[in-house]
């Protein structure tokens, strides 16, 4: 049952409806019960005071003191009041008078209240064994001849109860026959309520990765399910996205294997068609070689990113001195920007926690990049920034320059702005995937602006990453 209340929402909600009217019904039965008893009482105190004061006016006129004459005028005034009770003695002295089939307790008689009264007079109940009395109690005094009354009148509340069980029993079947109506038009109600829920799965069943691009109607459902909905279609445009990239990544895969293993080929097979010599040989297993370099160097570089995927890649932490990186690392571009009359320029300073061998093939592609991409005659300017807790460093250059739709792509494995250079022997494209892996196991971040002919790669690192664990790196 628990399990099932867990589970279900609707007969989770409707218990919780039926509890809650329980809990009215129950409330507002009490307040019913106690307001109608009330009334009863009411009805009751004021009977009981109008017999009072006639009782007082047949005593008050009585200036005889015949006391016969007294009792018929009592009993001529109580004709036809059978759950009327009466006892009626002189203070503290004989009875004169007793009348209905209620024997009033001496108890009551000695609880007397001076009449009239300032305020309602005091109830007074008891209980014989089959019946429920209330009473009134009070003292008169008549000054001819000068005498002290004590009167007590009591009623019997036999209907009243037996009105009061009966209309209980009501009320209890009344409630419980609402009670079970709200628990089914509760179920009825949340069974309806959720019913966009339900559409909601149904779309969503239909959506596989071959059918990823269908969405659900966030507009069409109910406004509290509408986060829901948005939330689910942009997940799915998050998929959708990855699916893409990730698919984009095995045929880019595929073709990047194949051409230097094309080449290998026919390479070999040329150099197999006839005999030739040792030194002929020895070129073409040169050459070879050549491609084994890079193909090996493609699949390290793969190797790396899937390390970096599954959250492997864990750098090294200690104080690495950027400018120094950075030095060696024009150091190692100096030929080849000399060679495309590009300057190299370093402003600033800095240094982070981190790893040096990994922030230096990060700064590396980077430079490489903008080496490549300058035009004659320009300054490839990298700038170290240290703010507060973070480094910023910019690595511009002015060349060729990325458009909008390149910019959020040019971060993705094997992708080449320019389509003609697709494997060309300039590179895998796989530079800028490794150097984002970098600077998101640093805890940083990287970005890519490019206006103009000016292209300025942004690296932010926090001065002292947070405790590092395996930071992975996923599409
Ligand atoms: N500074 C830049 N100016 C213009 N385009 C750039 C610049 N840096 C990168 N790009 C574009 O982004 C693409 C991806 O760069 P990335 O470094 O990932 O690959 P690559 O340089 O082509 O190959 P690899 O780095 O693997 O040798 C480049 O092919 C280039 O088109
Ligand atoms: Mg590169």
């Amino acid at each position: 049952m628990t399990l099932l209340m867990r589970k279900s929402i609707t007969l989770r909600t409707s218990l919780l409806f039926t509890l809650l009217a329980a809990v009215v019904f129950a409330f507002m039965g009490l307040v019913i019960r106690a307001s109608v008893s009330h009334h009863f009482s009411e009805q009751d105190s004021s009977a009981l005071e109008g017999k009072l004061e006639l009782i007082r006016h047949i005593l008050l006129t009585n200036e005889s003191g015949d006391a016969e004459r007294l009792r018929r005028q009592l009993g001529d005034a109580l004709v036809g009041h059978h759950d009327l009770s009466v006892r009626i003695r002189h203070s503290g002295g004989p009875e004169l008078f007793s009348s209905g089939h209620a024997s009033i307790p001496d108890a009551v008689l000695q609880k007397t209240t001076v009449f009239p009264a300032k305020g309602a007079l005091p109830l007074l109940t008891w209980s014989s064994e089959d019946a429920t009395y209330r009473a009134v109690a009070v003292r008169v005094l008549t000054p001819n001849p000068p005498q002290s009354w004590e009167i007590s009148i009591a009623v019997d509340t036999r209907h009243h109860a037996e009105f009061l069980t009966v209309f209980e029993r009501e009320l209890l079947v009344i409630g419980a026959g609402g009670l079970l109506l709200m628990a089914v038009l509760g179920w009825l109600a949340t069974r309806r309520g959720l019913q966009p829920v339900q559409h909601m799965a149904h779309v969503a069943e239909g959506i596989s990765a071959q059918r990823l691009q269908d969405r659900l109607p966030a507009t069409d459902v109910p406004v509290e399910l509408q986060p829901l909905a948005r939330a689910f279609n942009e997940m799915l445009d998050r998929l959708e996205d990855s699916l893409r990239r990730l698919s984009d990544f095995s045929s880019d895969l595929a073709h990047e294997l194949r051409t230097p293993i094309n080449n290998l080929m026919t390479q070999t097979q040329v150099s197999l068609a006839k005999p030739r010599s040792a030194e002929e040989y020895r070129e073409v297993m040169y050459s070879n070689l050549e491609e084994f370099e890079r193909l090996a160097r493609m699949i390290a570089d793969m190797l790396f990113l899937a390390k970096a995927d599954n959250g492997l890649m864990i750098p090294h932490q200690e104080p690495v001195n950027l400018r120094q990186e950075i030095e060696a690392v024009f150091e190692f571009y100096d030929a080849l920007a000399a060679e495309k009359m590009v300057a190299l320029s370093l402003q600033g300073n800095a240094i982070v926690t981190g790893d040096p061998l990994m922030l230096r093939r990060a700064i590396s592609n980077l430079v490489s990049n903008a080496v490549r991409h300058s035009l004659p005659d320009t300054t490839v300017t990298v700038r170290l920034i240290t703010e507060q807790e973070m480094v910023r460093l910019v690595v511009e250059n002015t060349g060729d320059s990325i458009t909008r739709d390149q910019l959020d792509r040019v971060f993705d494995r094997f992708y080449r702005a320019d389509a003609s250079r697709r494997r060309s022997d300039e590179g895998a494209g796989l530079g800028l995937a490794i150097t984002r892996s970098i600077v998101r196991a640093h805890c940083g971040q990287i970005t890519v602006a490019s206006n103009e002919g000016k292209t300025r790669f942004q690296v932010t690192l926090p001065i002292t990453p947070a405790p590092l664990e395996a930071t992975g790196v996923r599409e």
